[in-house]
């Protein structure tokens, strides 16, 4: 009663988002309610940004059902909404995961952006923190329908820091307002329409602006991908660390993506929606292209410690305390003979340096132990 009481005071609309009441100020958004409540009841969102604005809308993976819209018209709204996009009334029902044509609509939505999506995550620098590989795992269905070829597109170079791979980008428009609102001079954009729709800049230019580089840290697939850091390793064989300098340009507060004392590439630090968190100052935590690509050596940072990563992440397998190794069980199963030596890897990889044998030296590779890139 007493509770009522104050949200009355303050204004406050209530919301119920399956089956779990929150109040919220009016003017929120049913996502950002959801976000409130958290974990499962939160639909996905893949193109709207928190820290952009006008993004949203434009994806459809947060659709969500409004059962009834409001205390003072109770109606349910006859279509599925994009909950990025519509903002709550008090009395208002929403149902998400409780919802069978939610869950329909959202197996649809991920089986379309899935259509002309090439299914590279074995090559793909994005694998293991892509927000496509977890909404396909979490929500798509196992196969395709689609028999038809899929778009090509002619490669375009955008500079020395970032790799385009247009047939996995997802037109979420994200890194058109992130050029949009971080830097005073955008170069590329969205080119043409339909089935014809691509992120280029129009005539072949570099996107060489100081805070360019967090196109990548908003691109939620593999179309934007950091060149210092392609094909480097994987996000899982890594440690992340928060570390920050002092920057003239930017909050200088990163994270480190370490193996051994090999900083290996260093992004803005993420919450826990994988946007861009808040400095300690409490400003969105983008970060400049120099702390970005030029400051790799660990003696350019302040290590503060290891990132906490959520468990579910295949990024935090193997690491930190408490990590069980499974038993040993070829012995086993061979009867006790030694297994065969199939391949020697050595010998046929194209990317290790074959007179260095990766099991025989001391501590965890570094690049030097892998041939230098193909430029
Ligand atoms: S390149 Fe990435 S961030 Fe840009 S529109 Fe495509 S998917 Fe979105
Ligand atoms: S996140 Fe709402 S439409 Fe994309």
């Amino acid at each position: 009663m007493a509770e009522e009481k104050k949200a009355e005071e303050k204004k406050l609309f209530k919301v119920t988002i399956d089956n779990i009441t929150v109040d919220v100020e009016p003017g929120t958004t049913i996502l950002h309610a959801a976000r409130m409540v958290g974990g499962d009841v939160t639909p996905p969102a893949m193109c709207y940004y928190s820290k952009l604005k006008g993004s949203g809308g434009k994806c459809r993976t947060c659709l969500v059902e409004v059962a009834a819209g409001s205390t003072a018209d109770p109606r349910p709204m006859p279509k599925l909404v994009a909950s990025c996009r519509t903002t709550v009334m008090d009395g208002m029902i929403v149902k998400n995961i409780t919802s069978e044509r939610v869950l329909e609509a959202r197996a649809g939505v991920v089986e379309l952006l899935l259509i002309n999506h090439p299914l590279d995550c074995p090559i793909c620098d994005q694998a293991g923190e892509c927000h496509l590989q977890d909404l396909s795992y979490e929500h798509g269905k196992e196969g395709t329908r689609y028999e038809f070829k899929r778009r090509t597109f002619t490669p375009h170079n955008l500079g020395e820091y970032i790799q385009l791979h247009m047939t996995r980008c997802i037109l979420c428009y994200r890194c058109v307002y992130t050029a949009n609102q971080l830097t005073n001079k955008r170069e590329h954009g969205i080119l043409d329409r339909g089935d014809h729709a691509e992120i280029a800049t129009y005539i072949e230019k570099a996107l060489d602006n100081e805070f360019i580089g967090n196109v990548i840290d908003v691109c939620p697939v593999g179309a934007l991908t950091d060149k210092t850091f392609r094909f480097k390793n994987r996000v899982w064989f890594t440690k992340p660390m928060d570390a920050h300098r002092d920057c003239p340009t930017c909050s200088g507060q990163v994270q480190l993506w370490m193996r051994g004392d090999e900083v290996y590439r260093v992004t803005a630090r993420k919450d826990e929606w994988g946007e861009v968190k808040d400095t300690t100052e409490g400003k969105p935590g983008w970060i400049c292209n120099d702390c970005r690509f030029h400051k790799k050596s660990v003696k350019d940072w302040v290590i503060e410690g290891p990132t906490q990563v959520n468990r579910h992440s295949v990024i935090s397998q193997g690491h930190y305390v408490n990590t069980v190794t499974p038993k040993e069980t070829l012995p086993e199963v061979m009867g006790g003979r030694a297994p065969k030596l199939l391949m020697n890897i050595h010998k046929v990889s194209d990317v290790n340096r074959p007179e260095i044998q990766l099991s025989k030296i001391e501590g965890p590779a570094h690049s030097d132990d892998f041939k230098p890139p193909t430029p």
